[in-house]
């Protein structure tokens, strides 16, 4: 069973959450799609990994143009995944091994084909279904020129014209993301009642956390004024835009949080909120709004000391000034695997061409790359606060940099005109042999081959599998169990502070509880302290010696 969080702290302040893509985790119905059948069959592995949580991408019936993240029904399940009835044995199931479950609730937006908005389509401008939405007209001498200069986070512009009930063109609506996402109208109360609903409807079949996507963006500056550079579009955005990060959202967690806090047993709410500069994180989780908040400072640091070091005191600091605790994450959904990361130097964001996204694969040094990844989990499973992984990272996985161009499935390739891959190449289903029948054991259909399943395995997969490095000593897949295993065995991990040792400048080394230390060394080889005993590396250790790029966590004398 996973050790409770110490008894004056809930279970999320200090719980390791994994990140379940449901559609590239595992196929229980042999379609080459991952389900909720798949989920549950695997929940050994999970339990068995030393997880606190997992956390499932968003699994409502939708047309997946962004893979679930349009949302049709709010209150179902998408037939492709499961049914209701799979979900709460899903929630049962993993209560029974002391695993907590998190949901995707998507409010900013949902799909065109969700009722309001065809109800919406159907109706007239200025009447009360279209202002569920937002709606306005065209500016110019016949309403041809949108809005305004917002741009979608996908790529082209973030309005698109719809042709009225005479087959004119007509008004324009908003949406952020790709057109098939339109942005709900959060100053409609019909809106508001309609998510407090939905909150309470997962919460009473017993969910323990919602991770609320686009956390930031669902209400807009009023009047909907130009961005002051139109070229100011990233999730990630260097400056405060006119629809993000708007102080009316926090009205909304407040009352979020007062339902949350109906239910019993801690239930959570995590942020996704890309916020600048990102210690307005913050502003999240104040006492009476969302519980925890993602952070997401470690996708935008090189692999230095000294950048590390500063996105630790700098996120510690913030979380204190609410008194929040802190979260990491070096892996999602959205990015590039943190092993190609490390290996080129590339920082996150959107709006990026493929050679900036993926860096240059010539210049590709898979086991720098894989050494750092390696490094770098047990820095973050030693932090203070909450971890959050992404399934794949406990093997190591690469990015997939050569799917087809007529298999790649995210919405950001079309969008940006054909100019960025897109995110297609950290989703690509979880290998789980090393033989390729079943898309490497992804599908319980053995008759799929890699190029069958829903995004196209590489041949090369199957070195990557769970199969290939359960049991295998030094394998990723062992040092993230031991790691998991050991965070959640040492009360040491689970205490608030962190206190930073005296090192060389290449070395980051600091203390948890009375005598556990994590040392990361960026430079030549290290000495690590004498007498202290090696609990866990991710490299071997000879001579006491830490080398290049990788990490220890000791016992220290
Ligand atoms: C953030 C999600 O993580 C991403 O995958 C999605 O495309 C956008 N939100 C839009 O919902």
């Amino acid at each position: 069973m996973a050790t409770p969080a110490r008894l004056d702290q809930p279970w999320w302040a200090t719980a390791a959450v994994y990140e379940i893509y449901i559609r590239s985790f595992a196929d229980s119905d042999g379609d080459g799609i991952g389900d909720i059948g798949g989920i549950r069959s695997r929940l050994g592995y999970l339990k068995n990994l030393g997880l606190d949580a997992i956390w499932v991408s968003p699994w409502y019936p939708s047309p997946q143009k962004d893979n679930g993240y349009d949302v049709t029904d709010y209150f179902e399940i998408n037939p492709e995944y499961g049914t209701l009835a799979q979900a709460e044995a899903l929630i049962a199931e993993c209560h029974a091994i002391g695993l907590k479950l998190i949901i995707d609730i998507v409010p900013n937006h949902s799909s065109d084909q969700h009722l309001w908005f065809r109800e919406a389509l159907a109706a007239e401008p200025g009447s009360p279904e279209r202002n569920r939405y937002l709606f306005r007209n065209g500016l110019g001498q016949s309403g041809e020129i949108p809005p305004n200069n917002w741009q979608s986070i996908f790529g082209g512009p973030a309005w698109t014209r719809v042709t009225e009930k005479n087959s004119e063109p007509g008004q324009w609506y908003c949406h952020l993301f790709a057109a098939e996402q339109p942005d709900f109208n959060w100053e409609n109360s019909d809106v508001r009642a309609y998510f407090e609903n939905v909150l309470r409807f997962w919460l009473d079949r017993g969910v323990d956390g919602l991770r609320i996507d686009v956390a930031h963006g669902l209400v807009k500056a009023k009047g909907l004024p130009d961005a002051a550079d139109e070229h100011d579009v990233e999730l990630l955005a260097a400056k405060t835009l006119p629809f993000f990060d708007q102080e009316g959202v926090h009205e909304i967690y407040r009352g979020w949080r007062k339902i949350l806090d109906s239910y019993e047993a801690d239930r959570m709410a995590v942020a996704e909120a890309w916020v600048f500069p990102s210690s307005r994180i913050a502003n999240y989780v104040r006492p009476d709004e969302l519980n925890n908040s993602f952070n997401f400072d470690f996708l935008c640091s090189p692999w230095d000391p000294t950048e590390l070091r500063k996105v630790i005191d700098t996120s510690i600091e913030a979380m204190e000034s609410v008194g929040a605790p802190p979260s990491w994450v070096f892996n999602n959904h959205d990015v590039v695997r943190s092993s190609d990361r490390f290996a080129l130097g590339l920082i996150s964001g959107s709006g990026k061409t493929t050679l900036e996204r993926l860096g240059d694969p010539a210049k590709l040094d898979r086991q720098l790359g894989t050494n750092r990844a390696r490094a770098a989990a047990l820095l973050m499973l030693a932090l203070p606060g909450g971890a959050y992984l992404y399934q794949g990272e406990e093997l190591a996985l690469p990015e997939v940099r050569d799917i087809p161009e007529d298999r790649l499935a995210d919405p950001m390739w079309r969008m940006s005109g054909y100019t960025d891959r897109g995110r297609d190449g950290c989703r690509v289903p979880l290998p789980w042999t090393k033989d390729s029948s079943g898309s490497y054991g992804f599908s319980a259909n053995l008759e799929i081959a890699p190029d069958q399943a829903w995004l196209p395995a590489p041949t090369w997969w199957g070195n990557y599998s769970v199969e290939s490095q359960s049991g295998v000593q030094r394998s990723t897949l062992e040092l993230y169990r031991q790691a998991l295993t050991t965070r959640s065995s040492e009360e040491g991990f689970r205490q608030g502070q962190m206190t930073w040792l005296a090192t060389t400048q290449e070395v980051l080394a600091f203390k948890r509880g009375n005598n556990i230390a994590c040392y990361l060394n960026f430079g030549k080889c290290y000495s690590l302290p004498e007498g202290a005993k090696v609990l866990l590396s991710s490299a071997p250790i000879v001579d006491h010696t830490l080398p290049t790029d990788s990490a220890a966590w000791l016992w220290l004398a």
